[in-house]
């Protein structure tokens, strides 16, 4: 044991020092392995909990006073009041509703446009109680409908109730603490039956239906 032991020294040193260099690598590779691991786990379980998930959007309440044609048929005069309400299911993330603007259709034609009443303030919290926002249309529209399309209003009208489609344009962000993120284009789309309230023909007329809108995130 002793006597064996003189000659190879001279060998060790360097065999011990490669060894040690393959150890090495091999401990900073698994160190480097697994924070590659726990950073795509940690950013994963962030991005699930972050993950900005669309509002809900309802229109709840509806009047309508007037909606009728004149000068043969060629103006269409208009009062609509509608009421919404939207609900941020986010966990994390508040939303920010920083443009809102709506315009109304009958039979396909674009016949009015407005900017949404919302409140002043306009960050909607989290899981919060809905937000509430309101849409005037009031005024005078030249549409040039056809024979059949007069005859389909006279119908509506005979019958108390139009449908009006409702398409909503949003610019949103959202808001993580104090970061806000998330420049987004939002449209929504609601398809209404809208009664009357001012009831000409004196018939009974169904009330409105609260409605939800599709919403297009
Ligand atoms: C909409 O809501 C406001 C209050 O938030 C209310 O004063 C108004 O009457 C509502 N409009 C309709 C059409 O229900
Ligand atoms: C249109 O509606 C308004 C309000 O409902 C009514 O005063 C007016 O007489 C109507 N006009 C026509 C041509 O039906
Ligand atoms: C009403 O419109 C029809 C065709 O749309 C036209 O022939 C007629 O002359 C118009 N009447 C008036 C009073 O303008
Ligand atoms: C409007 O259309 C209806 C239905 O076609 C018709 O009865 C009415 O006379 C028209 N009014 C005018 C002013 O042309
Ligand atoms: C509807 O009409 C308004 C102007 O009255 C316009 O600003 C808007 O872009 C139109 N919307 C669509 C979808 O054509
Ligand atoms: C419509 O008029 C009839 C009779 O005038 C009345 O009984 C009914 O409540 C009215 N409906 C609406 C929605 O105003």
């Amino acid at each position: 044991m002793d006597q064996e032991n003189p000659n190879p020294p001279s060998e060790q040193p360097s065999k011990r020092s490669t060894r040690c260099c393959f150890c090495l690598y091999r401990v900073l590779w698994i160190i480097l392995v697994t924070i590659i691991i726990l950073v795509s786990l940690i950013i994963l379980v962030i991005y699930i909990i972050i993950t900005p998930r669309s509002f809900k959007f309802h229109v709840n309440q509806a009047k309508l006073t007037q909606f009728n044609f004149t000068n043969n048929n060629t103006t269409l005069n208009y009062n609509l009041v509608l009421n919404f309400t939207a609900q941020n299911p986010n966990k994390k993330l508040k939303i920010y509703y920083d443009v809102v603007e709506a315009n109304a259709f009958y039979k396909g034609y674009n016949f009015s446009a407005t900017d949404m009443n919302k409140p002043l303030r306009t960050l909607q919290e989290t899981k919060s109680v809905d937000y509430r926002m309101s849409a005037v249309f009031i005024g005078q529209h030249v549409m040039m409908l056809d024979r059949d399309e007069v005859d389909e209003f006279q119908e509506d009208y005979k019958n108390g109730i139009f449908g009006i489609d409702i398409k909503i344009y949003f610019s949103i962000r959202f808001r993580l603490g104090n970061f806000i993120f998330g420049d987004t284009k939002v449209q929504a789309k609601c398809d209404l039956k809208v009664p009357l309230s001012s009831n000409n023909s004196g018939k009974m007329v169904d009330p409105f239906d609260p409605t939800k809108c599709v919403v297009d995130f």
